[in-house]
């Protein structure tokens, strides 16, 4: 978008515009974040990292954040010592204190193996799992206190977009599981915007669709949390971003970064998707 355009704040037809340019990723530095999902073993991990870190040895540009699955993190880390690459976790449960949860993992525990990040709410755990608005949120805050920084996902289904619903299901996903978050929390949040007809389709949005959406997602950060903190917030595009595309989404204005689920499990595809400039 032209610098000098103005961007309507959506539903608040009375206030002022927010410039555009006020919006711009001049001010934000991209995170391209591979998630792994349920792929590799710690031997496998290693061997990514031996590839991936030289790769992306002089990429300044861009953080970069690597979620495997909790049993590779310790691997991981080890990969990563002395890089600038960071690891996440793919979840976390809503309790911070150790407790009777049989196969839960939580985010002081993500923190002391050496976590900085947590994926929260993406659209499998919505699918398969259970995840809700409400849940999205829970986690999100016992993140937070655990001091581990939630990419929280956001994204609507085929059907819903095909019936014209994309702007409202965004707008309840950022209500139920992003709005209730104090200000001070929302600075520390990434968000990820991830159409799920696009993951792991090969059916990546247009830069233009893309763009609609984060532009969306940024309106409404402004609306609930103000315009310096909608400036600020990451908002990164998912689904099948690949070494070819990513260039052409990362041109966009509100597209801060990448989520990246197959093409961030070969060393030569993510260095290709991190070093897109
Ligand atoms: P994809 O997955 O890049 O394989 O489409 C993205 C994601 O689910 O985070």
């Amino acid at each position: 978008m032209a610098g000098g355009a103005t961007l309507l704040v959506c539903g608040a037809p009375n206030q002022t515009p927010i410039s555009a340019s006020r919006y711009h990723r001049t001010m934000r530095t991209p995170l391209m974040a591979g998630n792994w999902k349920m792929f590799k073993t710690p031997a496998e991990t290693t061997e990514f990292f031996e590839k991936f870190v030289p790769l992306v040895a002089k990429a300044d540009h861009a953080e970069i954040a690597i979620c495997p699955p909790f049993i590779n993190i310790p691997a991981a880390v080890a990969g990563a010592k002395g890089s600038k690459v960071t690891i996440g976790g793919q979840n976390c449960y809503w309790v911070n204190k150790e407790g009777a949860f049989t196969g839960e993992v939580n985010a002081p525990m993500l923190k002391a193996a050496g976590c900085t990040w947590v994926i929260i709410g993406h659209s499998e755990r919505r699918q398969f799992f259970g995840e809700t608005d409400a849940t999205v949120f829970q986690r999100t805050t016992a993140a937070l206190e655990a001091g581990i920084k939630p990419i929280v996902c956001v994204g609507e289904l085929l059907a819903e977009r095909e019936s014209g619903q994309t702007n409202e299901v965004l707008k309840t996903q950022f209500m139920g599981g992003i709005a209730p978050l104090t200000p001070e929390q929302f600075a520390q949040v990434v968000i990820a915007y991830e159409p799920v007809w696009a993951i792991g389709t090969g059916k990546v949005a247009t830069p233009e669709i893309a763009q609609d959406a984060h532009r969306v997602i940024r309106s409404l950060a402004g609306e609930k949390f103000g315009a310096e903190a909608a400036a600020a917030v990451l908002i990164l595009y998912g689904g099948s971003v690949k070494p070819d595309n990513v260039a052409g989404l990362m041109a966009q204005p509100d597209i801060d970064g990448a989520l990246v689920g197959g093409a961030s499990l070969k060393p030569e595809d993510f260095a290709g998707v991190v070093n897109f400039q």
